[in-house]
């Protein structure tokens, strides 16, 4: 073996090639460093494919048995960390499957009959895949209730809603926070949609075009719990849309759980005050002793970019292939692996945090009083007894202008000075310029009366379990 180049024997496919391989592609096409995160699939996959052969006659019961005695090991060795895995072997599979011929002989090449490492890989993918989408569902549905359990408590707690980041109308807290759980809700449906179309076996499809031996692919779906096969075998090997859909919904998760930190940084500055983070989700600044930072919540919506980053880096490496299999798809492993990393630590620690809130009702109500939240109440006011709409419109804007030359927001105005604005300004319209007032006067389905919220917390909890 010269310096700068590798012993053909170890590799699976040495008789064809006259010269080493460089060790520069070696190192540049190997995925063993990342792959092997997939050991488990693997290994479970090639049992099943084992089983599969044996039970159609492909090889003898004690090829199998040997397999299964190999495969034992192997976990047993990967497990203690005692695996010795090679870079020459290129990747998971065929460091899996020297590692089975080494300890069984004959029987660990007879594995890979009917079966090559495209259908293989893609296999192995979705098994793993699908375990880590039932962990995700999991913590999808812990940020869930950690959000409407904070809600349960706050249906009361007026805090102004905004537009254009400006007071608009007053809404409870927990309307606030029920949005998002809309939002996560709807990202489960997703999650849960895609894995239906992630739990389908491409085992079978070999290299691309099927294999000539008579294999038992609903078997093999079965044993691995797949719900239905890939059914042509060129789609089955070069089909990655199962990982582009997955990480358009990591992406879209992590927007959601962006826009949520923002609003948590927001509402912990000195400017808003509404909430405070618990001191153990909080960071110091070395040089500024008074400061206690969001750092969390900033990295969550930090490391949305990087998750939105990975669905653009698989669609773009999807799109100039030709059909089959290339070997442009093994770069999407790195990018799934950190979405699915990224993802499940960012959902713990939010859905932590968020349990942790302290909410100062106070000042969002003084925030909430500041803004003539209540302006469309007094439109909707005068709109009851009779003025169009816009004209109520026109009045209350010239309330407001009233409020603001005064200092004074609508509700402190003197009745004599509205009255004085049109005459259908009654003594009742105090009530509903009240923050309360506005937000019973919400009884429409979804809106932010406390009843209405309490319905939505009602029908999350029935869900959610
Ligand atoms: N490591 C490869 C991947 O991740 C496995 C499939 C390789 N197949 C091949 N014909 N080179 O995609």
């Amino acid at each position: 073996m010269s310096g700068n180049s590798l012993d053909r024997k170890s590799q699976a496919w040495s008789a064809l090639f006259s010269e080493p391989m460089s060790l520069l592609v070696q190192r540049y096409t190997a995925s063993v460093e990342f792959d092997r995160r997939l050991a488990a699939a693997d290994i479970q996959g090639s049992l099943a494919h084992a089983t599969m052969l044996a039970a159609q006659g492909i090889i003898g019961a004690q090829d199998l048995a040997e397999i299964e005695r190999g495969m034992a090991t192997i976990g047993a060795e990967i497990e203690a960390g005692q695996f010795v895995w090679k870079l020459e072997l290129e990747d998971v599979h065929l460091n899996i499957e020297a590692r089975l011929t080494q300890l069984v002989g004959d029987a660990g090449k007879r594995l890979h009959t009917g079966r090559s490492r495209n259908d293989q890989v893609a296999t192995d993918v979705r098994l793993w895949l699908r375990g880590e989408i039932d962990a995700l569902q999991a913590l999808l549905a812990g940020m869930q209730r950690a959000l409407v359990e904070l809600a349960a408590q706050h249906t009361d707690t007026v805090m102004p809603g905004f537009t254009h980041l400006q007071v608009a109308q007053p809404v409870s807290f927990a309307h606030h926070l029920l949005a998002y759980v809309e939002m996560f809700a709807r990202d489960a449906e997703r999650l849960a949609d895609a894995r239906r179309r992630v739990n389908r076996l491409p085992l079978g499809a070999a290299a691309l075009a099927g294999t000539s031996y008579p294999l038992d692919r609903d078997a093999v779906a079965q044993a691995l719990g797949f719900d239905g096969l890939c059914e042509n075998s060129l789609d089955a090997v070069s089909d990655r849309d199962f990982a582009i859909e997955f990480m358009a919904f990591a992406a879209i998760t992590m927007v959601h759980v962006s826009r949520l930190a923002e609003e948590l940084v927001l509402w912990m500055s000195q400017n808003f005050g509404f909430i405070d983070l618990a001191d153990r989700y909080c960071t110091g600044s070395s040089i500024m002793p008074q400061k206690r930072n969001p750092d969390v919540a900033e990295l969550a919506r930090g490391k949305t970019g990087r998750v939105v980053g990975h669905l653009m880096a698989l669609i773009t490496l999807m799109k100039g292939q030709p059909l089959a299999y290339n070997k442009d798809n093994q770069e999407d492993k790195e990018p799934l692996f950190d979405s699915v990393d990224t993802l499940a630590a960012t959902l713990r620690i939010m859905a932590e945090m968020v349990s942790g809130i302290i909410v100062k009702p106070a000042a969002m109500r003084a925030a909430a009083l500041r803004g003539y939240a209540t302006a469309t109440d007094l439109a909707d006011y005068l709109t009851q007894r009779g003025l169009p709409f816009r004209d109520a419109h026109e009045v209350v804007a010239h309330a407001v202008k009233l409020g603001l030359q005064r200092g004074l927001d609508l509700a402190e105005l003197p009745l004599a000075e509205l009255r004085a604005l049109h005459p259908l300004i009654g003594d009742d319209a105090a009530s509903a310029l009240t923050l309360e007032g506005s937000l019973n006067a919400r009884q429409v389905r979804g809106g932010t009366a406390p009843a209405q919220v309490a319905a939505q917390i009602a029908r999350h909890r029935a869900r959610l379990g």
